[in-house]
């Protein structure tokens, strides 16, 4: 008798305990590219896109690379700061467990990846966006495991889900002609071809759970260092900056298709496309010294592709809207992040204001159709 009232109390405080910390947390789940990675690719031993040497993360922590293609913070990082949401640990971070799941999300982002399977080849090892999902359904299968069907289902619908890759499908894909698809395609099959897939992809993780998902469009790639090396004159590549339009347009329609088509789902388009322009036509009026070539460079020698231990630094980074040959500044992605604060309306990231869908005070039933 006392037993069974003592296993009723125990029970109760940790059946209580779950509902408190599972019912009051929106975590984040990340799926991108180098733009976003924080440490995938640095584990995966034999990819080719790493930021795992100095100067990667000077302007980070203690200084040391963590995987992070940039010195400083990422979009990512800067928007969950920002809104008041937990930095997701990295998939292959070995402190990963379902605690920390539940408590901070999981970034799957990986270097080089793309919407396609085949698209970042060169860099023999990445996650692309299907093998993060396949990633993420692991995932789901500890957190059921550990918390049952019924609050998993509640955690993995409250939960945000960032989606922010693309340049890759362009930069190491349609745009080298070493790939298929290169020769296969034209711009705007090309496209549609990468609205199919991106589409079926964001379907299946409507189907686990994904309600509030945001995509990040493509910024004028066109004016990247490496693009600009690529003409003698510097000048950016129009038909690139093109194709990024393109796309931004493409996903924008394609996300109010599937708000319209998948139940529940609030799926956001947003992108700094604009912004990061108007500071490449005129830095000085935006705070920046130079946004056409990289602050971490090697000598005359252009592009280095990478940042390595033995280039020079520019004398003030945050003036510099390039760190490396691809990836932004610390100072240039705050700029970025900003501007998908707004054109989002994140505000319901910070738990204290409107959460879109609060749950209600008596709850009804779950029901799943
Ligand atoms: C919530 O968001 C508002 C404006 O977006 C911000 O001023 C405020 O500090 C945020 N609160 C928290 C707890 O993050
Ligand atoms: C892409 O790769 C995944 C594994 O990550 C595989 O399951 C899927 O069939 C592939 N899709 C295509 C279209 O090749
Ligand atoms: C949509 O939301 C309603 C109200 O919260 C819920 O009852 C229903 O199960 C949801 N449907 C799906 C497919 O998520």
């Amino acid at each position: 008798m006392k037993l069974t009232l003592a296993i009723v109390v125990i029970f109760a405080t940790v059946f209580s305990g779950l509902i408190d910390s599972y019912d009051c947390k929106i975590v984040q789940f990340i799926f991108g590219d180098s733009l976003s990675d924080n440490g995938n690719n640095n584990r995966l031993s034999k990819s080719f896109a790493q930021a795992a040497l100095p100067w990667y993360g000077i302007d980070y922590g203690n200084g040391m690379p963590n995987g992070r293609f940039t010195n400083g913070r990422t979009v990512a990082d800067i928007i969950g700061d920002k809104t008041g949401i937990p930095r997701p640990v990295a998939f292959l971070d070995p402190s990963l467990s379902e605690d920390v799941i539940l408590s901070n999300g999981v970034n799957f982002a990986s270097g080089g990846g793309g919407i396609l399977n085949e698209t970042g080849g060169l860099f023999i090892q990445r996650f692309s966006m299907y093998k993060q999902i396949d990633l993420f359904k692991g995932v789901q299968t500890m957190i059921r495991a550990q918390i049952g069907n019924q609050e998993a289902d509640k955690f993995f619908q409250k939960a945000n889900y960032v989606v922010a890759l693309g340049s890759n499908d362009f930069i190491n894909n349609y745009l080298m002609p070493i790939y298929a698809d290169s020769w296969t395609y034209n711009d705007d099959t090309y496209i549609d071809y990468l609205m199919e897939t991106l589409g079926a992809q964001l379907t299946i993780l409507h189907g686990m759970g994904a309600r509030q998902l945001m995509v990040f469009g493509l910024g004028p790639m066109g004016c990247i260092p490496l693009q600009r090396v690529l003409s003698t004159s510097g000048e950016c590549q129009e038909k690139t900056n093109t194709l990024a339009l393109k796309f931004n347009k493409a996903t924008s329609k394609l996300m109010n298709d599937l708000s319209a088509k998948l139940p529940n789902a609030s799926y956001k388009f947003g992108d700094a496309y604009d912004v990061v322009n108007n500071v490449i036509s005129d830095p000085g009026k935006y705070g920046f010294d130079n946004a056409d070539s990289p602050c971490c460079s090697f000598g005359k020698i252009r592009p280095a592709l990478t940042c390595v231990p033995a280039s020079r630094l520019c004398k003030d980074r945050s003036k510099y809207l390039f760190w490396d040959e691809y990836h932004p500044s610390d100072r240039a992605n705050e700029m970025i992040a900003d501007e998908l604060i707004k054109k989002l309306g994140f505000a319901f990231f910070n738990s204290s204001s409107s959460d879109p869908s609060p749950p209600p005070t008596s709850a009804p039933a779950p029901s799943d159709d």
